[in-house]
């Protein structure tokens, strides 16, 4: 077995990302600038965002938190959103999801000026993904093929099986997998919660994404030997063993998983950390207007 090392990787491409962020300052006097939109107080998503912000000022680019309660209107929302699309000092603009149940998520996805979204959900950024045009991709499936594509993994002609289709990642993966591009050129299947023999068709891959959700719901009876394993789960038990007062556990049952694999993703080290690589690399790209022409 041999470990997808996200940290190993992601330190890599940072330095370069930090570097090219050096070159945009210099030539234009101003920094990459990342805004999110945080609502509420979930626990999980305060992390992701200071780690994505902190993570902004460790390559050079600027970064901005914006906080609402939870009980900001949908209509307050949607006005800083247009705030934001407006202005020209601002690259790139993320909504953490999820978002309270009174705020549409699609509303305010669509809301996000295609050209900062770095998030790659706008349906203008799916729908250019899927065509192969120049896009914003999402950031966990773009840090995921970052990494395939970092160890040289042979991805074509290969049987990949996704366990999950959210917009977040098992659909946009879906779609990354199966395109002509390397990596890429897989036959995929995409499983969810109505899938009939989940465990049969997840047995015949050569590569298994696992972006569902639950504790270790990947098990070694479901993984064919020398599969190459995805691990995109972070889910968060509190613990007393850690500083955080919090576990992290993949959708994978790592420590028997890995005794079948060829390679397999440790989860933290793993994916979560190429997620912010992705995030990076489309900010970068939305300032230097490389994808969208400014
Ligand atoms: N919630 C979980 N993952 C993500 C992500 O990649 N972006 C945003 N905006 N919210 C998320």
């Amino acid at each position: 077995m041999n470990i997808l090392d996200g940290k190993l990787v992601s330190a890599k491409i940072k330095e370069d990302i930090k570097k090219e962020a050096a070159a945009f300052t210099a030539q234009s006097g101003r920094k990459p600038h990342l805004v999110a939109i945080l609502v509420g107080n979930d626990g999980g998503s305060e992390t992701y965002v200071a780690s994505k912000m902190r993570n902004c000022e460790l390559v050079g680019f600027e970064s901005t938190n914006i906080r609402y309660d939870v009980d900001v209107t949908e209509d307050e929302l949607l006005a800083k959103i247009q705030e934001i699309n407006g202005d020209a000092n601002i690259d790139g603009l993320i909504v953490q999801l999820p978002l309270p149940k009174h705020i549409d998520p699609e509303r305010v996805t669509e809301a996000i000026d295609y050209r900062k979204d770095v998030d790659g959900f706008h349906p203008i950024n799916l729908g250019r993904m899927q065509r192969n045009l120049p896009c914003f991709i999402p950031a966990t499936p773009y840090g995921i093929m970052l990494m395939l594509e970092y160890y040289g993994i042979e991805t074509a002609g290969k049987k990949a099986v996704i366990v999950g289709r959210s917009n977040i990642v098992g659909s946009p993966m879906s779609i990354l997998l199966a395109r002509n591009s390397n990596p890429g050129n897989c036959t995929v299947t995409v499983t969810h919660s109505r899938t009939a023999n989940l465990k049969e068709e997840v047995q015949a891959a050569d590569i298994v994404v696992a972006a569902i959700g639950r504790k270790h719901f990947v098990t070694a009876d479901m993984v064919k030997d020398g599969a190459v394993v995805i691990d995109v789960g972070i889910n968060r038990e509190e613990s007393t063993e850690t500083k955080s007062g919090f576990k992290l556990y993949g959708d994978v049952d790592y420590d028997a998983v890995s005794k079948k694999a060829s390679w397999i993703t440790p989860v933290p080290g793993g994916v979560g950390l190429m997620t912010i690589v992705g995030l990076l690399k489309n900010t970068l790209e939305a300032a230097k207007g490389t994808v969208y022409s400014k």
